[in-house]
């Protein structure tokens, strides 16, 4: 049986190259920073009274660890698995088994890029997609979960 989630914290995951926003390809995912993202995205959840832990890797397994450890101990997760998106079961399978709310956040429409961004592994998973809003999506995503959570 699962721990009971704790209501009141929010799991925010960014996987590969996201920690080079703000100078990574600015003309497609734009100039802000992931920190500056995860300081947004922490000050909208506080405003629906839930804390954020923020987690950014650059590796599978150490993303994968960060979703296990949510069991129990966070109400949901919102997730950019930037490239992992398109080529990982394992991280898909992670937030299969620890049975949280999932939204799934893209900066970029990845439907409007190449072919293989169009699939997403972790998109059947998730409860949301996010794609295209830029930044803003992650606090989409916050709005969402704050409704459905309450
Ligand atoms: C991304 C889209 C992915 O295809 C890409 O590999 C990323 C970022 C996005 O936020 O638009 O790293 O997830």
């Amino acid at each position: 049986m699962n721990p009971r989630p704790n209501r009141q914290r929010l799991l925010l995951v960014n996987g590969p190259n996201l920690n080079l926003l703000g100078t990574r390809q600015p003309e497609v995912y734009g100039a802000t920073t992931l920190a500056e993202i995860e300081s947004d995205v922490t000050a909208h959840a506080a405003q629906s009274g839930f804390e954020v832990r923020a987690v950014q890797s650059n590796h599978e397994g150490a993303l994968i660890d960060a979703i296990h450890a949510a069991r129990g101990d966070c109400a949901a997760v919102i997730i950019n698995p930037g490239a992992y998106s398109h080529t990982s079961v394992a991280i898909a399978d992670a937030l299969r088994s620890v049975d949280l709310p999932v939204v799934e956040v893209h900066l970029s429409n990845v439907h409007a890029r190449e072919e293989y961004r169009r699939h997403s592994f972790v998109s059947e998973v998730a409860a949301v997609v996010i794609a295209g809003a830029g930044p803003a999506g992650y606090e989409y995503a916050v709005r969402y979960l704050a409704a459905k959570l309450s």
